[in-house]
This record gives structure tokens, sequence and C-alpha cells, in this order.
């Protein structure tokens, strides 16, 4: 912009950092509207992450090992404590529940069909469990939700791991959306609820109320199941040392903890930013948890909540993890927010990378919608190859990592291969600050 001519010196607009543009526009939108804004995805704004980590590799103290002769291993057990079948995936990385509803069923059928390709699980969601999705994922985990939408003990049966969902990482204490756009008749038929009308799930558990109950519940679950199948629980990054030790005190054979950079279908925007912790800030202490009551590799932990890439897999297993699960990232495989789809994004007023009204059921890339026009335009082969190609490159990453830090097994990574680029992440992560030995925030308790 030029300058104006009758002044000296031209200052350019400035605007404040702290009431910036989008700000002032939400406080527009609300006051126009009346109404808070709800959407899909997880936290926008920049949290410490995997991002602030980085490996040290090897050097004349660690050897390293050679890509095209020496094995890296991939695989990992889940359920080894009490289950009589266990379940093993070749790589660690899972598919995270996502509800046939909030989902499409050609998505559902792509998932399953990527995840089986390579070996992996996927889960079932809010809106219980449907056949394409039971015939197309040779491991299926079956969620055990607060809404208990679509539970029946038969589909428990039919499925290879229950996950006893307490909390999300997007929405910890908060129960699950779907809006009418989205209540198809047959999301109505298994949900049992009128068509059309949102829907808000219950943010608790009818049937318990803490730790006691909560064990009863799993006994209840094993006694269903023969004490065949693998119990996880699901809690959203809260409180993840006191959790994650309730947790194996219930029962569980898997405790899954979801971050706050964590996707959803559908939830308050204010809810995703402001409620619950970083992943970072949640594996140190669950794996502290664990190491306590001498149940760490026995009591299996997954981690979510914005893993994007094999660095980002690599790193949450160095910290103590066993497998990492993924939402977001498995959507974006199978085609959501792909750029093809730009005019139709620019008619819903965004662009290619940031639609995330998922909630409206109007996704241009068919995944997350129930309109049957638009969910036919995912071919769940095609989107079922792409996520398979995806999850291999997640893998292959991970492994050129951990045979960089000399390790024949990624679950072989550890918290001493890691180090920090800010001092919040390092106290976080518990891991050196880059160039240093400090390791802030050490001999605090949880
Ligand atoms: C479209 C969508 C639907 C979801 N539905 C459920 C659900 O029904 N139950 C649940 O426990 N979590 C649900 N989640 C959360 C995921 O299971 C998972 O915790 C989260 O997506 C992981 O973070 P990421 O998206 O950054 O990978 C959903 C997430 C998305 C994106």
């Amino acid at each position: 912009m030029s300058a104006p001519t009758n002044t000296p010196f031209y200052t350019p607009p400035r605007f404040s950092a702290t009431f910036d543009q989008h700000s002032i526009a939400e406080i527009q939108r609300a006051a126009a509207t009346g109404i808070y804004d709800i959407r899909g995805a997880g936290t926008k704004r920049r949290v410490p992450h995997f991002d602030d980590l980085l490996f040290l590799g090897a050097s004349i103290s660690r050897y390293p090992l050679e890509g095209y002769r020496e094995k890296c291993g991939t695989n990992v057990v889940l359920g080894t404590r009490f289950a009589k079948k266990p379940i093993e995936l070749k790589i660690p990385v899972t598919i995270a529940g996502m509800s046939f509803g909030a989902l499409s069923g050609p998505a559902k059928e792509a998932l399953g069909r990527g995840a089986t390709a390579m070996g992996t699980s996927t889960t079932t969601g809010d809106g219980g469990m449907t056949p394409e999705e039971r015939g197309h994922s040779q491991i299926l985990v079956y969620q055990y939700l607060p809404s208990r939408y679509g539970m029946n003990p038969n589909d428990l049966r039919k499925a290879d791991a229950i996950e006893v969902v307490v909390g999300q990482g997007a929405k910890p204490g908060g129960g699950g959306m779907l809006l009418g756009q989205k209540i198809s008749d047959r999301v109505a038929k298994m949900r049992n609820l009128p068509k059309g009308i949102d829907q808000r799930s219950a943010c608790r558990h009818p049937d318990w109320t803490g730790p006691d109950d909560l064990t009863i519940k799993i006994q209840e679950l094993r006694e269903i199941t023969n004490w065949e199948k693998p119990i996880y629980v699901k809690v959203g990054a809260t409180r993840p040392y006191y959790d994650t030790a309730l947790a194996v005190k219930s029962g569980a054979d898997v405790v899954v903890l979801d971050g706050m950079q964590g996707g959803t279908a559908a939830t308050q925007d204010v809810f995703i930013e402001h409620v619950g912790l970083p992943i970072l800030a949640a594996i140190r202490p669950a794996v502290k948890a664990l190491q306590d009551l001498d149940m760490h590799r026995k009591v299996q932990l997954i981690v979510s909540g914005g893993i994007r890439n094999g660095a980002d897999v690599a790193k949450a297993l160095a910290l103590g993890a066993d497998a990492v699960a993924i939402g977001t990232a498995a959507l974006i495989a199978l085609g959501d927010n792909d750029p093809k789809w730009e005019e139709e994004y620019k008619k819903l007023g965004t662009t290619a990378g940031a639609y995330d009204d998922w909630h409206e059921g109007r996704d241009p890339a068919g995944i997350t919608t129930q309109d049957p026009e638009l969910a036919a335009r995912l071919d769940p082969v095609k989107a079922g190859h792409r996520l398979a190609n995806y999850l291999a490159v997640l893998t292959m990453e991970a492994q050129i990592i951990a045979r960089a830090c000399g390790k024949s097994h990624l679950h072989n990574l550890e918290p001493e291969d890691l180090v920090a680029l800010t001092v919040e992440s390092a106290a976080m992560a518990g891991v050196p600050l880059a160039g240093t030995s400090w390791i802030p925030g050490q001999g605090g308790g949880y």
C-alpha cells in the first residue's frame, strides 16, 4: 500500500495479537447469531507437540543399523494381561474410533480395507457396528460408549477387542454430537433415534460413577465375551497419571490416551481449543503410572492426538507408548480436504486444508456425510489403497529413525534417544533441552 502524500511517515494498520482477526470475526459472528461455534477436527492453535522434539541418531557412542539387511521390527501385541485372545498388529499404528454416522458407509469400509491391508485394526465409534465395517476389518475394536448407541452383546462378541470410552482428547468431559443433517434413516435406526433431530450423547456412563463400578463393568464385558477379548479403556488427556493408574486398577488390558489435538466429528470450538492436555504432556505421566504399578509393557499404552508422520509415531513410542492411533490423518489419506474439491470448498465458504464443518454433512469428499450422492463419491477400494500406502509410509519413516538410533525394533526407542527444542517441551516430555543435560521440571509430582 502506498503512503498518503500529505503525511511524512506511513504507519501500516496494526492488528492486535490479543484481538487478532480470528477473534474479531468470532465476536462479530457470536454477536450476529447468538450461537456458539460447532466444528469438527482438533485444536487449531499451536500447542507443544512432537515437532518440539528431535532424535539424536547414532554417533561414535551409538551404532546404527543398515536398512537393507538389518531388520527393525514393528509388531505389537495388545491385551496380554487378561485376554485369552490378545491381538497382534503388524504395525504400531491403529485406526481410532470414528462412528458410522459421523462418517459415511464407504469411508468406514475404506478404513477397514486400508487397515486390514497393513495388518492393523480399526475401531467402531459412537453409533454401533455396521456389517460392512465388520466385513472389511480383519481386526475390529468395538467401542462401548456412554451413549450406548447401537450397543448389543452380539456385536461385542463379534469384535476382536472392546474399547470402553471414558473420554476423548478433543472434548474430555463432553459427550458426542451428531447434528440432524446427518441422522439419516439408517443412522436413526442404528441409534434408535428420530431421523433429522440433533443428537447429543451423554458425557458419562450411566452405570458407573468411578473406578470400583468400572471394575464391575469390565468384568461384565469379560463374562459376555468369555474372557477372550482385550479390553481397552480410552481417556482424554487430563490427569494422565491418575487416569492410567485407575484404568489399570479397574482391570484394563490396554489404556488409550487421546490428547487435545485429537480430532472430533463435532463439538464446540471453545471445548476443542481450551480443554485437555497436548498429548506430548500426557505420555510420560501415563508411562510413569504404568511403571510405578510394574505394568509398563504388560498393560499396553496407545496414544493419539495429532499424529501425522513417522517421526510422530517414533517419538510417541520413544516416550513409552506401545502404539499410536490416528483419526484425522486417516481421513486425509482417504481424501478429506483434497484440493480437487476446491471449487466446492469455496462454495461452503472455506478452502482445502481448512474444511472442518464435518458436522454439517456436506463434505464434498464424501467422507463426513450421510448424503447418498456425496458418499458415493468415495470409492472405498481406492481410498483404502491410499490409506494402506500412508500407513506403510508412516511405518517406514518410523523404522528409518529407529535404525538411525541403532534399534532393531520400534519399541526399543527410548527417551534417551530424544532432546527437546524448548524448555516447555523438555519439561513435558522429560527429555533434556537440546545441547544441555537439563531436564526441566524433574522432581515435581503429578
Ligand atoms: C470424524 C471423527 C469421528 C470421531 N468419532 C469418535 C467416536 O465415535 N468415539 C471416540 O471415542 N472418538 C471419536 N473420535 C476421536 C478419535 O477416536 C481419536 O481420538 C482422534 O481422532 C485422534 O486424534 P487425531 O484425529 O489427531 O488423529 C472421532 C474423531 C473424528 C475425526
